[in-house]
C-alpha cells in the first residue's frame, strides 16, 4: 500500500495540516454559544426525524432493534485511552451537537450527504440508489441536500440525469415512484473539483452554506474514491468543507490499506484530520440483512445460544462465491486479490459477530469490544492452511468466459489469487479446536454467501443403523444464507411418515420473502442512516482493523514472497479441488457441495 497512499504530508503545497483541522476556528465558540442548548445525552435526543421513522416503519424490526440499541454511545474507541484526551480537547463540534433540544430548534437543522467520487460505480449503483430509497421510505430528516464531488465536469442536470439513470434500486416497482424521484433530484447537486484542491473544496463549502441557509448543518462525505487519494480528500474537506455548527463525518470504503503497515499508516494520517469518532469504515456486509440479524437469532433464543461453543459445533463455514468474474475491476483487483477484498473484511467481520461472547450491551462499543477480543485470540494463519486459485477461461455451451488473466488490466503472469480458501481457529476456551472455514471466490458456478454450522454427531445415537456409514448426513446443520434469497434454516433428522422406519433430512426453513414480503433494504442503506444517526455498531474500529490486519499480513506475505502459484480452475467451476483437501484434512466436507440448495 506504501506506494498507492498518499502520505500524510499531502501533495498539495497549499496545505496547513494541523491535527485540530476537521474543526473550523469559531466552531469552539460556536459550541459554547450553544451549549445552553444541549443539556440531554446525546441518545435520548433524536433528531426530530428519527421518531416520524421508526413510527412509520413500525413493522421493521430492524428500526425497533435500534431503538432498543438506544444506549449513549461512548464518543470515545476504548482502545486508545489517550485519544479520551485528545479528543476532550479537541474544539470540534461533535456527536453531541447533533440533536439539539426544543422542537423548533430541531427542525432547524439540516443534512448533507456529500458523494466524493460522484462519478464512480459504486456511487452510481450502490450510494445514490441507496439514499433516494431512504428519501423515498421517508428516513431522511426533512432538510437534507445532495451533493456529488467528482474531477469530472458535470452540471447539476446532469448529475440528476446521471442518478435517475443509474437508479436501479428497489424502489423501482413502487408506487409514485417517478414523483419520488422528482422530488429527491431537485435536492441533488453537483460540484466539479480535484480530489487534491483546498480551493475546490472551499468552493463546495460555500455552496453548502448555501443550502443551509444559516441552520445547524451536519455533513456526512462519503468517501466513495480509490485509497490513494484518502487523505488528500479528508485533509482538503476538513479544512475548508467540515461544519462550523453541527458534525462532521466520513465515511471510508475499503480497502482500509494492504497490510498491517499500510493501514496502521492510513490510521495514523486520517487521524491527523479526523478525531476516530468522525470515521465511519464501512464493511457493507455488516449491513446485511442476515448478518445484522445473526446476534438476534443466538442472543434472543434460548435454543441457540446453549449450544454455540465447541461442546456442540463441529465446524463453521463461512462461504462467498460469486459467478462472474473481475471484469472491468482486473486493474483493482489484481493489486489486492480475493484475501483482502473478501476474506480479511467481509468474512472475517462475519467470523468475530459469530463467535463473539455476549456483549455488555446492544452498545456499539460493548459489541466492538467483544469482536476485537475474538480478533486477538485467533490463532495465527499457517500457509498450509490456506490454498489459493485463478480462474481461467472456459468455453461452456457454445460461450466462451475469459480467464482473470485474459483481463487486458491485469498482467499475463499475475499470480493474484480469485479464489482461496482457508481454516481458522480461535483460541480460547469457547472454540478452541473448532475449525471455522473460509471460502471465497469469484467466477464460480454460483454467487452465494452464507454462513454453515455443522453440529457433532449424537452420541449414542439410537437411529445409528438408519444412516448407514455416513454419519456426517446425519448431523444437524444450520444455515444463515445471507444472499440470495435470504433464509434461515436448520437441518433435522425426520421420520419419513408411515407405518415403516424411514428417516429423512428435512428443513425447519424461514425462507424470508415467503415469510416477510416486503423487500430487504440494501445494507447501503441501513449504513448511511446508522452514520446519519450516529450508530457506530455497523462500522469497523480501528482496533479491530489493526487485528484482522495482524491475522492476514504474515500470510499474505508469505504468500507473495514465496510466489505460491495459484490453482487453476475454470470460469464458472466450483473451484479448485485443493479447497476439498484442506477441508477433509481438518475432517469437515463442505456443506454447499453435493446436495444443491441444501
Ligand atoms: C466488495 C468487493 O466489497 O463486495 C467486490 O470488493 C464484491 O469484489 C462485492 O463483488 C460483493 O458485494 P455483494 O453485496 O454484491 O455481495
Amino acid at each position: 500500500m506504501a506506494g498507492h497512499l498518499s502520505p500524510c504530508s499531502s501533495s498539495s503545497s497549499s496545505s496547513s495540516s494541523s491535527s485540530l483541522n476537521f474543526s473550523h476556528p469559531s466552531s469552539f465558540e460556536l459550541r459554547k454559544s450553544l451549549d445552553k442548548f444541549l443539556v440531554l445525552p446525546r441518545k435520548t435526543q433524536e433528531p426530530s426525524w428519527v421518531p416520524r421513522i421508526r413510527s412509520r416503519n413500525s413493522s421493521r424490526k430492524s428500526f425497533q432493534l435500534k431503538s432498543s440499541n438506544g444506549h449513549s454511545l461512548s464518543s470515545v474507541s476504548l482502545h486508545d485511552g489517550s485519544s479520551l484526551v485528545k479528543e476532550h480537547f479537541k474544539p470540534n463540534v461533535q456527536d453531541s451537537l447533533s440533536p439539539v433540544n426544543s422542537g423548533s430548534e430541531k427542525s432547524e437543522l439540516t443534512y448533507s450527504i456529500t458523494v466524493v467520487g460522484a462519478s464512480g460505480d459504486l456511487a452510481k449503483k450502490k450510494i445514490f440508489p441507496a439514499i433516494f430509497a431512504l428519501f423515498y421510505e421517508d428516513c431522511l430528516p426533512k432538510n437534507f441536500t445532495v451533493f456529488g464531488y467528482a474531477r469530472t465536469k458535470m452540471t447539476d442536470e446532469e448529475l440528476r440525469m446521471m442518478i435517475s439513470k443509474t437508479l436501479t434500486c428497489r424502489i423501482d416497482k413502487r408506487e409514485n415512484c417517478e414523483d419520488k424521484m422528482n422530488q429527491f433530484l431537485k435536492r441533488c447537486f453537483y460540484h466539479s473539483g480535484q480530489y487534491n484542491s483546498e480551493e475546490n473544496f472551499r468552493e463546495l463549502d460555500i455552496k453548502l452554506r448555501e443550502k443551509e441557509a444559516g441552520r445547524l448543518a451536519n455533513r456526512l462525505f462519503y468517501l466513495s474514491i480509490p485509497p490513494n487519494i484518502f487523505v488528500d480528500v479528508v485533509r482538503c474537506a476538513s479544512i475548508m468543507a467540515s461544519s462550523t455548527s453541527g458534525w462532521t463525518r466520513v465515511i471510508v470504503e475499503k480497502p482500509f490499506g494492504r497490510d498491517s503497515e499500510s493501514s496502521g499508516e492510513l490510521t495514523r494520517c486520517l487521524k491527523q484530520y479526523l478525531n476516530e469518532d468522525q470515521i465511519f469504515r464501512i464493511d457493507h456486509y455488516l449491513g446485511k440483512e442476515l448478518v445484522e440479524n445473526l446476534s438476534v437469532l443466538r442472543f434472543s433464543n434460548l435454543v441457540f445460544e446453549p449450544l454455540w461453543s465447541r461442546n456442540y459445533i463441529r465446524n463453521v463455514q463461512l462461504i462467498f462465491s460469486e459467478d462472474f468474474g473481475t471484469e472491468g475491476r482486473g486493474g483493482y483487483f489484481d493489486h489486492y486479490g480475493i484475501i483482502r477484498d473478501i476474506m480479511q473484511n467481509h468474512l472475517l467481520q462475519i467470523l468475530a459477530l459469530f463467535a463473539m461472547e455476549t456483549p455488555v450491551s446492544l452498545d456499539a462499543e460493548d459489541i466492538r469490544n467483544e469482536k476485537v477480543k475474538v480478533l486477538r485470540s485467533m490463532r495465527p494463519l499457517q500457509l498450509e492452511d490456506v490454498i489459493v486459485g485463478q480462474y481461467k477461461g472456459h468455453s461452456k455451451g457454445g460461450k466462451s468466459f475469459p480467464g482473470y488473466t485474459d483481463d487486458p488490466t491485469v498482467p499475463k503472469d499475475s499470480l493474484t489469487p480469485t479464489f482461496a480458501a482457508a481454516a481458522l481457529f480461535i483460541n480460547n476456551a469457547r472454540w478452541d479446536g473448532v475449525p471455522f472455514l473460509m471460502k471465497a471466490g469469484k467466477a464460480l458456478h454460483t454467487k452465494r454467501a452464507e454462513i454453515r454450522v455443522q453440529f457433532r454427531h449424537v452420541p449414542g445415537n439410537l437411529y445409528k443403523r438408519n444412516f448407514g456409514t455416513d454419519l456426517d448426513k446425519a448431523t444437524n446443520e444450520l444455515v444463515l444464507r445471507v444472499q440470495p434469497d435470504e433464509a434461515i434454516y436448520l437441518k433435522i433428522n425426520n421420520k419419513v411418515p408411515g407405518l415403516g422406519m424411514r428417516l429423512d433430512r428435512s428443513d425447519l426453513n424461514l425462507l424470508f420473502k415467503a415469510r416477510y414480503p416486503r423487500e430487504i433494504p440494501d445494507a447501503y442503506e441501513r449504513l448511511l442512516l446508522d452514520a446519519m444517526e450516529g450508530e457506530r455498531r455497523l462500522f469497523i474500529r480501528s482496533d479491530e482493523l489493526d487485528a484482522a490486519w495482524a491475522l492476514f499480513s504474515p500470510l499474505l506475505k508469505e504468500l507473495e514472497e514465496k510466489k505460491i502459484v495459484p490453482e487453476l480452475y475454470p470460469y464458472g467451476s466450483r473451484g479448485p479441488v485443493g479447497a476439498h483437501y484442506l477441508a477433509a484434512k481438518h475432517n469437515v466436507r463442505w456443506g454447499d457441495v453435493g446436495n444443491e440448495d441444501s
